[in-house]
């Protein structure tokens, strides 16, 4: 496996690799949610590459990019046992000139949801994305359905500027008690860690009422919302019920639906989805 942190470095040892090239991209501290995405690309792909930068970009001024987790020598780890090919982990100043001036922004997809909870998030993520791209140049990348928004984001931009890359879309990977991974869950207390199961069984909650016949978008998300405020201790940041395909409202649930979920637990800001086929 080999270690690159910049891009000249990575377009050097990427020259003489195999194609297809298969890219995923991450924030590092990598989880089992993370490594499935990993396991996918290794199979599917001759050379296999992981990102590993906690872009600053995407962090608003009053989040966590200071805090967020990192493992560098663990990440190596875990990606060596994968056969991993090629890590790229730069740093910021890799990436970014200090007078970068150009951003990449997605208007339509990214206007709802965390884009609206987070504003220049995902200008900061299709910012990076596409320099990965055009950096390792993959014919395939790898992006988890935990980040629901994103992945259809990332799709929508490489449709709209013509990115030779096929986006692959892997299942969100759960704890046995259902909490989606992710690595923020570090930032939990034990308490905190117990609380946030709610998150997930206000998703599987939605799932019965449907189940059992409900169609009324709006009243899903009240009952979703009631689920989750019954923990006073939660801070709901949103509830939405959208066509998972468009990210549309939805009004009668048909087809497929995402009900999609973000809430302060403590301090930590944790998301959660599920599409249903209705
Ligand atoms: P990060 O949060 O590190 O996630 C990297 C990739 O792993 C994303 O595609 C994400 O959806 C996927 N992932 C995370 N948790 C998962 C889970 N429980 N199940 C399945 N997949 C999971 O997302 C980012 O980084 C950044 O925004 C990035 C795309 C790297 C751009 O900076």
């Amino acid at each position: 496996m080999r270690i690159v942190t910049t891009p000249a470095a990575a377009r050097e040892a990427l020259a003489s690799m195999p194609k297809p090239v298969g890219l995923v991209p991450t924030m590092g501290f990598l989880h089992e949610g993370h490594l499935s995405l990993v396991r996918r690309c290794r199979g599917e792909n001759a050379t296999a590459v992981v990102s590993i930068f906690v872009n600053p970009l995407q962090f608003g001024p009053r989040e966590d990019l200071s805090s967020y987790p990192r493992n560098l020598v663990r990440d190596q780890d875990l990606l060596e046992r994968l056969e991993t090919d090629l890590v790229f982990a730069p740093d910021a100043s890799a990436m970014y000139p200090s007078d970068a001036s150009t951003f990449v922004e997605e208007t339509r997809l990214s206007a709802d949801l965390c884009g609206a909870a987070r504003p220049g998030h995902f200008r900061g993520v299709c910012t990076v994305v596409l320099k990965l791209f055009h950096i390792v140049q993959p014919q395939r990348a790898y992006f988890g359905e935990k980040d629901f928004q994103q992945l259809q984001v990332i799709r929508r931009m490489v449709r709209d500027l013509d990115v030779p890359v096929e986006v692959v879309g892997c299942p969100l990977v759960r704890e046995a008690d259902g909490l989606a991974l992710s690595s923020r869950n570090v930032y939990l207390s034990p308490e905190d860690r117990l609380r946030a199961r709610a998150l997930s069984r206000s998703l599987a909650h939605a799932r019965d009422l449907v189940a059992r016949g409900e169609r009324d978008a709006r009243a899903l998300q009240r009952e979703v919302e009631a689920f989750l405020r019954r923990d006073p201790a939660l801070e709901l940041d949103y509830v939405a019920v959208k066509k998972a395909d468009t990210l549309e409202d939805a009004d009668s649930l048909e087809g497929r639906i995402l009900v999609a979920l973000a809430a302060r637990v403590g301090k930590t800001r944790l998301i959660d989805n599920s599409v249903l086929e209705v």
